[in-house]
């Protein structure tokens, strides 16, 4: 039996931003520079985000009873948080929808995947949603601190994913807490075989999922074969390179004793803050159960 230490910041407050995207005017088709592979991969990743995070939220959920009062109170910020993003996610999609993109090949691979994942226990889907947590934060983190990533994009979608980018930093440690109060009784291997276990499975079809997605959108715009490959190839791995850059990041979650929290990544919330102080406000919101 293993002790339970929650190493995420005592003072961190996760504190969700109702703010609402895109319902004034249409999204271009090609919104993010006009470039036709960057376009679908952010779009094939929004594509998850509505089913994702609803799964996130009963995974987590299903364990929320007798959790320390702190975690508890987190627990309900990131549920608010995350069914705000499937409302705006679901809102941009219908946008891309409405752009002429066919999205019905991609919610049904993702709806694949989680029936998979729900036929087996509880504490696999916790552990999937905590690995996709992983993604997730590590991938705001890149695009918070890395401008290149949303460079040329329509102004108000890029300010769509750095809004859910914060939000995702924000409650990085949510699901990863939960899990450790959930499996306190077992001990680290068995904690670490089980979450390796899962995180290999959930990169491999990430990656696989994610690049067939945007692919498939590129057909859509007309671009097919070995061009699209290379094209999207080059843009996750090479230039921007998302992929690549958060490479290191994603293997920390093999180490003994990793905790999200591990980095901490407050300052790039900071920088947000100030900067959204120069344009729409935020509004605090009322958390959810
Ligand atoms: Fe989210
Ligand atoms: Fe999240």
């Amino acid at each position: 039996m293993t002790t339970t230490t929650l190493p995420t910041p005592a003072n961190l407050s996760i504190t969700p931003r109702d703010r609402r995207f895109g319902r004034d005017a249409a999204t271009p088709r090609l919104w993010h520079g006009g470039r036709v592979e960057a376009t679908a991969i952010y779009n094939a990743l929004s594509t998850t985000f509505p089913k994702g995070e609803a799964f996130f939220v009963e995974s987590v959920r299903a364990f929320r009873d007798g959790a320390p009062p702190k975690l508890a109170e987190e627990i309900k910020g990131f549920t608010t948080q995350e069914a705000i993003h499937s409302r705006e996610h679901d809102a941009f999609n219908k946008r891309a929808a409405e752009a002429g993109y066919n999205l019905s090949k991609l919610e049904a691979q993702v709806e694949k995947r989680l029936a998979v994942t729900r036929g087996k226990p509880p504490v696999v889907s916790l552990a999937a949603t905590m690995a996709l947590e992983h993604f997730t934060a590590i991938l705001a983190h890149q695009l918070l601190a890395n401008p290149r990533h949303l460079e040329g994009a329509d102004r108000e979608t890029a300010d769509l994913w750095r809004w859910h980018a914060v939000e995702e930093i924000e409650h990085k440690g949510v699901a990863y807490d939960t899990w450790l109060h959930a499996t306190r009784t077992w001990t680290r291997w068995k904690r670490w075989k089980l979450k390796t276990r899962v995180m290999l499975y959930v990169t491999r079809n990430f990656v696989v999922d994610r690049t067939g997605g945007a692919l498939e959108l590129m057909r859509q715009d007309g671009v097919t074969g070995l061009r699209a490959w290379a094209k999207l190839l080059w843009y996750l791995w090479i230039e921007p390179g998302m992929f690549r850059k958060i490479a290191g990041a994603w293997v920390r979650y093999f180490l003994p004793g990793f905790h999200p929290w591990d980095v901490d990544d407050r300052h790039l919330l900071a920088a947000y803050s100030s900067r959204a102080r120069d344009g729409e406000p935020k509004r605090k919101v009322r958390r959810s159960v």
